[in-house]
């Protein structure tokens, strides 16, 4: 089996992609970054797919990183997407109109896969937390390296609403928050986690990990906190990753 996997990484703001060596977590193409079609429904977000797909001339599995709590290639939520996408079994509607083996798995878990295989958290033991600020807040936790999947500790309530309405990226940009404040916020929401769950490591992913440097300052946890080493392609090339996986089983 060919180790290139067509990655795919669809949020609420971007769709990402690009093609994957998944023996080695490179990107073998430029990471491709297009504007999620509004509204966002599996009709209109497989049509924009398709025709990179073409562009692309792409033959091969395809794995996407889909923002939505996924049961076995079905969307069982919908945040940040249109309603929908609700009870539809992704893999397989995918893997009829893009006429290949299609594998979808939560955002957040993808880019977890992917730093735990190829970044940050690679033998990383113990209880391992990767959060992506975007659009909202993803999870992925890890137990001895092993996922524990679908956890969206996004949707803790804190602070009167799920706790992505009050530190998301998008709320930063959103009420203009400047390092300070945001930085402050975020650290009150792992002070929460850390109280609930203990994590002994945290990765920080999403376009905001690239920024880590304005707002770690504000971050006084006990535990360790790294950005992703892959920054906002962790989910791209987990989402190639899960194909894979998922392949092989
Ligand atoms: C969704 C999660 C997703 C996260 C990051 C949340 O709103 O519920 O499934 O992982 O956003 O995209």
């Amino acid at each position: 089996m060919s180790h290139k996997i067509l990655g795919i990484d669809i949020g609420g703001t971007g769709i990402k992609l690009a093609i994957v060596d998944t023996e080695t977590g490179k990107m073998l193409t430029d990471r491709i970054r297009v504007a999620t079609p509004k509204p966002a429904s599996p009709e209109a977000v497989v049509d924009l797919i398709s025709e990179w797909v073409l562009r692309l001339d792409w033959k091969g599995p395809i794995g996407c990183g889909f923002p939505s709590i996924i049961k076995n290639g079905v969307a069982t939520t919908a945040t940040n997407v249109d309603k929908s996408w609700i009870g539809l079994n992704i893999n397989t509607y995918f893997s009829k109109i893009l006429n290949t083996n299609c594998t979808v798995i939560n955002d957040a878990d993808a880019a977890g896969l992917a730093e735990m295989e190829f970044g940050a958290g690679k033998d990383k033991k113990g209880v391992v937390l990767l959060l992506t600020l975007g659009t909202g807040i993803g999870s992925a936790l890890f137990i001895d390296g092993k996922l524990v999947p679908n956890t969206e500790m996004g949707h803790l309530f804190f602070k009167d609403a799920i706790a992505e309405k009050y530190t998301s990226n998008r709320t930063r940009k959103i009420e203009e928050l400047n390092w300070v404040d945001w930085g402050n916020r975020l650290n009150e929401y792992l002070q929460h986690i850390d109280r609930l769950f203990s994590p002994e490591f945290l990765i920080l992913g999403g376009g905001v990990s690239k920024e880590f440097k304005k707002y770690k300052k504000y971050l006084k946890t006990d535990f360790p906190i790294v950005p992703a080493q892959q920054k906002n392609a962790a989910g791209v090339i987990g989402a190639a990753l899960a194909a894979r996986i998922a392949i092989q089983k």
